[in-house]
């Protein structure tokens, strides 16, 4: 029977949720960092937590934090969600963000598909998604968090004209994701080229995941826009 308090199914973690343990330093800042950058757990305006940002954005599955801390030192104006399940990940995320001085960001300690139920629709300007877990076993396909209602959520909170970006280095999880956004109506892809999804946009960041090059092809991008 469906969970009313995980409409989307559990997380299921490909990886671990904890591996080494903490340094001290960043531990520290569960506690005197996090609670006043996370994200609510309730319904919640965006603007509400940084009234004039000129847009939000959201990155689910933010691993280290590299990316996330990355884009908001350089986008001071805009409002950054970020959720990731990894304790590590995310006292990584918070030494950045501090080491940064990035004061524009906010972080779920957990599931982004929780960030996504609790946003109204059409209230974010961009979905990151880079270099999710492959799940590239066959049996495991279907814990890949691109499926439908993944789809479907992403359509909703992001503003017509949005960007949703998906990067991964799995040839399948390229092709999974392609036919499952173009079969999907709710997504343009204006890619032309070959270059329009190898070459890495200007606007990107490395992420940690992508220079351990654990695929099976060189990384693509996919940008699509909300219709
Ligand atoms: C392969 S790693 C890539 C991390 C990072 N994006 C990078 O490129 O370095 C995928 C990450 O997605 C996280 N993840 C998996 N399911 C998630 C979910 N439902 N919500 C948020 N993060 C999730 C995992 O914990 C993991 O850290």
């Amino acid at each position: 029977m469906p969970n009313p308090q995980q409409p989307h199914g559990p997380l299921r973690s490909f990886g671990r949720i904890k591996s080494r343990p903490i340094k001290a330093r960043q531990a520290a800042l569960f506690d005197s960092l996090l609670p006043s950058i996370a994200v609510p757990e309730t319904p919640f305006d965006p603007l509400s937590l940084k009234p004039h940002a000129k847009a939000v954005w959201v990155e689910i599955g933010f691993g280290g934090g590299e990316h996330l801390a990355g884009q908001a030192a350089q986008n001071p104006d805009v409002l950054i969600l970020g959720a990731e399940p990894f304790q590590n990940g995310v006292a990584s995320a918070l030494r950045h963000l501090e080491e940064a001085g990035a004061g524009n960001a906010r972080i779920h300690p957990g599931d982004g598909r929780e960030v996504l139920a609790n946003l109204p629709d059409a209230s974010v300007d961009r979905l990151f998604v880079l270099f999710p877990d492959p799940w590239q076993k066959a049996r495991h396909n279907k814990r890949r968090l691109v499926n439908a209602d993944f789809l479907a959520e992403a359509h909703r909170v992001l503003k017509p004209g949005g960007a949703f970006r998906f990067a991964t280095d799995w040839a399948d999880y390229a092709d999974w994701t392609l036919e499952r956004v173009l079969a999907s109506g709710l997504f343009d892809w204006q890619a032309g080229r070959a270059d329009d999804w190898r070459t890495p946009p200007a606007d990107h960041l490395t992420t940690r995941y992508e220079e351990k090059k654990l695929g099976d092809i060189a990384p693509v991008w996919l940008d699509f826009l909300r219709l």
